[in-house]
């Protein structure tokens, strides 16, 4: 289940097709295979709808569709629309139609093959559908309402098709394929992209961007005592013990994902065929601050030093690496994430942006380590001892922030300890907030804010740019002193 990304022949026969979306040779949207790479056909997010607008028993006590009506994924299509100024100038930039650019669409909206909705009101329209994340729906549509299925394993669910997107792992890639990038389902966004206009995607933290995205959800722990019980009664097995906690599986999963990632690219580049080859390098690929600042003699980064990597070198993205060191100093392991990278920093290496003929087949015991780490995370129960471990993953959090030599790092730490922080009990509201207060500071690291506040302001994930390029690095690490906890706290 943990294993990497592997790419077989059908798969790689799309991506072909979606490399030449990448040369932005004219290729359209409805040549998207009918059925996804579990081989089940979708079912039309309308039929989905048509249950889960209300409740669906004690299990599935959310009215689903509701929440589903204020979620950017359900209106993520009208990116494509030229009616929006950022899609147009990047339209006449590149010389394509984004909603018939294949790249753009397949992280935009849904599946071509989806059957559309009867009535067009039934909210999902052709934004990432239900189907999109929980995967084509043809073969746990019947058995999926049963009650019975709610105690299966993650392999028998993903058997039938559905993706358990409760297991935090399973999540994760899921979010990520869009929001970093998958070369397996032909989500990879281009530095022509970027360079035409497309706002660059944010550090990606999973239960920070849940929230923001409208949960149409709840936990295990959430639910009716009696489901609790069930669930504890059957095995259920797939939450680890706190948000905290999947934050750092996230983060840990967010790591493997941009190493592979570049990985995976590199073998589709260097795959022979006549068909054209992706186009290589893919800057897009590669830490976007390894060229874009500015030139200072000392700086930052020379302070910073280049770990294992040849100086000057453009490196994988950068800013999963601090909150993965400490998901896996909190997992009991080793927090060298330098030397767990280093079979893909030895291809970088041998030759700028590595090279196809160069690749190892993966980086196995940095996988197995990764997998371990996360294996370790999502043994952790809840129990009276959580607050006792938020906290020390709080503070563990705090010592990387006052490390953290990259904006978009210290954005993930910052958010991922504001979670450990809130609602534990070793710190009061005000002591969150005032640490908040510091992070927001001077902008250059956006955090969340309450609804009433933060619908006047920018995103808080879209602050990153011009804050990015004026922050100070010096005064932005101060911010992560955490106040004392308190003494004894009542618990
Ligand atoms: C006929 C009604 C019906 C339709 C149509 C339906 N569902 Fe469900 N769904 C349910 C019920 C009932 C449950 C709760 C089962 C239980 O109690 O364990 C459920 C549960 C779920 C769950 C939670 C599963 C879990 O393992 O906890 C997901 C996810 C889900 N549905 C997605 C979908 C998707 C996607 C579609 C469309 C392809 C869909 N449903 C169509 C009735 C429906
Ligand atoms: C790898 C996935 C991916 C690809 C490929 C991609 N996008 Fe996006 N796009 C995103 C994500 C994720 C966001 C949200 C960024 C954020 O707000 O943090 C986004 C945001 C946008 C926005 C800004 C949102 C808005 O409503 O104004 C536009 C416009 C856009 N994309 C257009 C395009 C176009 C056109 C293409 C093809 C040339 C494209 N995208 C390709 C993932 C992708
Ligand atoms: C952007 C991805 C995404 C899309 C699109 C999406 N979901 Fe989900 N859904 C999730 C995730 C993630 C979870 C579980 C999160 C967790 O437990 O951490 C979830 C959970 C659920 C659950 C379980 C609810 C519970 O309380 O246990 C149901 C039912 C569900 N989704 C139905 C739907 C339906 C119906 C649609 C379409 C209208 C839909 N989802 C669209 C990501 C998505
Ligand atoms: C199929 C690709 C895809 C998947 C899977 C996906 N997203 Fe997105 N997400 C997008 C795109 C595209 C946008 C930008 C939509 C826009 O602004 O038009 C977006 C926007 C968002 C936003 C910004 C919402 C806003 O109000 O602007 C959040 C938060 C978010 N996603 C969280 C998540 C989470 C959490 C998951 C996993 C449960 C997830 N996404 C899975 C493609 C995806
Ligand atoms: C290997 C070096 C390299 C990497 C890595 C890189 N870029 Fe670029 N980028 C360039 C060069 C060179 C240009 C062209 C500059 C010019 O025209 O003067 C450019 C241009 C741009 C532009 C056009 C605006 C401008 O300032 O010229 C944007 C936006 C951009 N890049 C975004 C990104 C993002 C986002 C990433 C990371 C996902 C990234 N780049 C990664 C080298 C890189």
């Amino acid at each position: 289940m943990l294993a990497a990304t592997t790419l077989g022949p059908a798969v790689s026969g799309f991506i072909a097709m979606l490399m030449l979306a990448g040369t932005m040779a004219a290729c359209r949207a409805e040549e998207l295979p009918g059925v996804a790479a579990s081989g089940f056909a979708f079912k039309g997010s309308g039929l989905c709808v048509k249950c889960h607008r209300t409740e669906q028993g004690e299990w599935c006590d959310v009215a689903t569709t509701t929440v589903w009506r204020h979620d950017a994924h359900s209106r993520s299509h009208l990116a494509l629309l030229p009616d929006n100024p950022r899609t147009r100038a990047m339209e006449h930039a590149l010389g394509i139609k984004a909603a018939e650019t294949v790249s753009c669409v397949a992280c935009h909206t849904h599946p071509a093959a989806e059957p559309p909705p009867e009535e067009e009101d039934d909210v999902v329209h052709a934004g990432i559908s239900c189907e999109t994340c929980h995967g084509a729906g043809a073969g746990y549509f019947e058995p999926h309402m049963e009650k019975r299925w709610r105690f299966l394993s993650v392999a028998e669910k993903g058997v039938l098709g559905m993706r358990d997107l409760r297991d935090p792992v399973l999540k994760a890639e899921n979010c990520l394929s869009c929001h970093l990038g998958d070369v397996a389902s032909g989500r990879v966004i281009s530095h022509a992209m970027y360079a035409a206009g497309h706002p660059p995607l944010p550090a990606f933290e999973m239960e920070t961007f849940s929230r923001a995205m409208g949960p149409h959800w709840k936990r295990v722990w959430e639910k009716a005592p009696r489901v609790q019980a069930a669930a504890a009664a059957a095995g259920y097995h797939t939450e680890a013990a706190s948000e905290t906690h999947r934050a750092l599986v996230g983060t840990l999963v967010a790591l493997r994902s941009s190493a592979t990632l570049v990985q995976d690219y590199a073998r589709l580049a260097a795959e022979p065929g006549d068909r054209p080859q992706a186009p290589w390098p893919e800057l897009a690929l590669y830490d976007c601050q390894a060229c874009h600042h500015d030139l200072r003699i000392p700086s930052g980064r020379q302070a910073a030093g280049y770990g294992r990597l040849v100086p000057g070198r453009p490196t994988i993205a950068r800013w999963p690496r601090a909150a993965a060191g400490v998901a896996l100093a909190v997992a009991g392991q080793p927090d060298d994430v330098e030397a767990l990278l280093s079979p893909w920093v030895a291809v970088l290496n041998r030759r700028p942006f590595g090279a196809d003929a160069d690749l190892e087949p993966g980086a196995p015991e940095s996988l197995e380590r990764i997998d371990a780490a996360i294996r370790a995370l999502q043994a952790v129960r809840r129990d009276d001892g959580l607050d006792d471990r938020r906290r020390e993953i709080a503070e563990r959090l705090s010592a990387a922030g006052l490390r953290c030599g990259d904006i978009d790092s210290a954005r993930l730490v910052a958010w991922i300890m504001l979670g450990a922080m809130e609602g534990n009990a070793a710190w009061p509201a005000e002591a969150r907030d005032a640490v908040a207060a510091n992070l927001a500071r001077d902008a250059a690291i956006g955090v969340p804010r309450p609804p009433a506040e933060a619908a006047a302001l920018p995103p808080f994930w879209q602050t990153s740019l011009e804050a990015a390029a004026n922050a100070n690095l010096e005064t932005l690490r101060s911010a992560f002193r955490l106040p004392p906890a308190a003494q004894g706290s009542g618990r």
